[in-house]
C-alpha cells in the first residue's frame, strides 16, 4: 500500500485476546488498512508472534507498549522493538528526558510516538499524581520535553491536533485515537472525532478500533472509513 492510499492513514487496533482473532481481523481488513496496532493485551498474550502476523500480511506494525522505565531499560527495549522492524512504538513522555533520549537514540528506523497525558486522566487525577495546571498545560509541557529529547511523533486526541501542529510544526507526526464515523457507537471514548474531521485537523494517522472490530462486516466498515479519509484528503 503506497502513501497516497487512504488506508495508509488508518491503523486498526488489534484489541483481541489471541492470535487467531488477530489474524482473522487482519485478513478481513487488509485491503483497506495499512497499519495494525498491537497493544498490551495481544502482546502480553502472544508476544512477537503478533508482530510477525502483521508483517506476514505485508502491513506495518504499530507496537503500542507505552514504555516507561529507566534510561538503560528504555534504550534496550526500544532496540529490541526496532530489530523486529515495527514501524511505530509508543513511549510515555513522563519517563523523562534521559529515558526519552535513550529511546530515540536506539529507535533506528522505528518511529517513536510519545504519549503525553492519557486521555482517561482528568484534572483531578492529574493533580493526584502531581501534575498540576490541568491537562492542556501538561500535554504542552510533555510534548515539548519529548520533542527536545528527539521525538517527532505524538499520540494526541484529535481535538488537540491543531494546537499541537501549530506548536510543533509540519515535522511533527500526529496520531489520533478516538475516531468514530458519524452515527457510530462512542463506547468509553469521551472526545471523539469523525475520520474526515481528524484528517482536516491535521492528523497523519488515525487509530480505529471498535468501529471496525465490532462491525458486523469489518471489511465494509474499514472500506467506509477509507472512503471518508480519501474524500477528506482530496479537499
Ligand atoms: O476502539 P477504539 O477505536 O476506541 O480504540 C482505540 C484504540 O486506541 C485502543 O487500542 C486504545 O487503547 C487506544 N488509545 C486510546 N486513547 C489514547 C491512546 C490509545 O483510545 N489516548
Amino acid at each position: 500500500m503506497d502513501d497516497n492510499d487512504p488506508g495508509s492513514r488508518i491503523a486498526l487496533a488489534l484489541d483481541v485476546p489471541d492470535l487467531e482473532a488477530a489474524k482473522k481481523l487482519i485478513e478481513e481488513t487488509r485491503e483497506h488498512v495499512g497499519t495494525f496496532k498491537v497493544g498490551l493485551e495481544l502482546y502480553t498474550a502472544v508476544g512477537p508472534a503478533a508482530v510477525e502476523a502483521v508483517h506476514a500480511a505485508g502491513a506495518k506494525c504499530f507496537l503500542d507498549l507505552k514504555l516507561h522505565d529507566i534510561p538503560a531499560t528504555m534504550g534496550r527495549s526500544v532496540a529490541q522493538a526496532a530489530s523486529m522492524g515495527v514501524a511505530y512504538l509508543t513511549v510515555h513522555a513522563v519517563a523523562g528526558p534521559s529515558s526519552l533520549r535513550q529511546a530515540s537514540d536506539n529507535a533506528g528506523s522505528t518511529r517513536l510516538l510519545g504519549v503525553t497525558v492519557l486521555t482517561s486522566l482528568d484534572a483531578a487525577e492529574l493533580e493526584a499524581i502531581g501534575l498540576s495546571g490541568g491537562p492542556r498545560n501538561a500535554v504542552d509541557r510533555l510534548a515539548r520535553l519529548a520533542w527536545d529529547a528527539g521525538l517527532r511523533g505524538f499520540v494526541t486526541s484529535a481535538h488537540e491536533c491543531a494546537a499541537l501542529r501549530a506548536a510543533l510544526g509540519e515535522e511533527a507526526f500526529l496520531v489520533t485515537p478516538g475516531i468514530r464515523p458519524a452515527g457510530s457507537d462512542v463506547g468509553d471514548q469521551k472526545r471523539v472525532m469523525t475520520p474526515a474531521d481528524a484528517i482536516g485537523a491535521g492528523a497523519d494517522l488515525l487509530v480505529v478500533g471498535r468501529p471496525i472490530r465490532d462491525a458486523s462486516d469489518p471489511a465494509e466498515a474499514a472500506a467506509n472509513i477509507a472512503r471518508q479519509v480519501q474524500l477528506a484528503l482530496a479537499q
